[in-house]
């Protein structure tokens, strides 16, 4: 049986991973045993985090909509790691505009990097992942992938196309013994929400019915069990870490 939560052995990449929830992502797997690699296009930022974590983590500058830069992060992982067993798509942009007002340069571009992005990191690792016997590849969404977001069109449609790829990897990635699971995040406290005034602790999101914002590391519980062995028979599955906020609307009372 498999311990919960062991990563002992694994080699992940872990997109975004210069802060919020990517960096939790980094220091929990490095803490459970895995070494990592690190990317974003924040490089002085992801150095850092990964030097923090020390000689279990690399970083690399990579943007995620950039195909070559995906050769560079997989040829990275295993010149320096050997092996590549997870792949977390983590990075992403968001802006939120209503659709009339919204650029379609701008929409494209969300596509790019959170769609795009994490549909050209599934092709890189497949063969790596092949060659070890399989793997586990975690896709973050988004609350807004599971309903619709009043000014989030383009995130929004980035993040429903992320949950119907990653169905239909796991359909024809699981015979190679590739899981790929998503998760959908409601409101973290991260840089990317914070201009919106993030209130931290209970009271501080009426919308969720656990009332409170989450944090970095909850999302990084879920994502490394996804990424272990204890989810060895889950693949094609949706995860959702929002306190609730997508269950349904609470009623205004009184
Ligand atoms: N924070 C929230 O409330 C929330 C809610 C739902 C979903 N999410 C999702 O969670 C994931 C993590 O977001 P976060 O909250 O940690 O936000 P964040 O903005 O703190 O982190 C995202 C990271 O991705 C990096 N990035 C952006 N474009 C990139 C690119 N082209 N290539 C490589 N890296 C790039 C950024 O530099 C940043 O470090 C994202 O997929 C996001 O959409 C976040």
């Amino acid at each position: 049986m498999p311990t919960p939560m062991d990563l002992s052995g694994k080699v992940a990449i872990i997109t975004g991973a210069a802060q919020g929830q990517g960096a939790a992502e980094a220091r929990l797997f490095a803490s459970l045993g895995a070494r990592v690699v690190l990317t974003d296009v924040l490089a002085e930022q992801g150095r850092a985090v990964a030097d923090s974590i020390g000689a279990a983590a690399c970083f690399v500058r990579h943007d995620v909509g950039n195909e070559n830069d995906w050769r560079t992060t997989v040829d990275t992982a295993l010149a320096t790691f050997g092996r590549v067993d997870v792949l977390v798509n983590n990075a992403a942009i968001c802006v939120n505009r209503p659709l009339v007002e919204q650029p379609a340069a701008e929409f494209e571009r969300m596509l790019r990097v959170n769609l795009v992005g994490a549909f050209l990191g599934i092709q890189a690792v497949v063969g790596p992942m092949t060659s070890v016997g399989g793997g586990s590849i975690v896709n973050i969404a988004s609350q807004a992938g599971q309903q619709g977001l009043s000014g989030y069109s383009a995130y929004g449609a980035s993040k429903w196309g992320l949950r119907g790829m990653s169905k239909v990897a796991a359909i024809e990635l699981g015979p190679l013994g590739i899981r790929v699971n998503t998760v959908y995040p409601g409101m973290i406290d991260t840089p990317m929400i914070a201009h919106l005034g993030v209130q931290r602790g209970p009271g501080g999101h009426p919308g969720a019915p656990l009332t409170r914002v989450g944090t970095p590391e909850e999302v990084a519980d879920v994502v490394a069990f996804l990424a272990s062995d204890a989810s060895s028979y889950i693949t094609g599955a949706d995860l959702t870490v929002d306190g609730g906020a997508s269950a349904g609307r609470i009623p205004v009372t009184g």
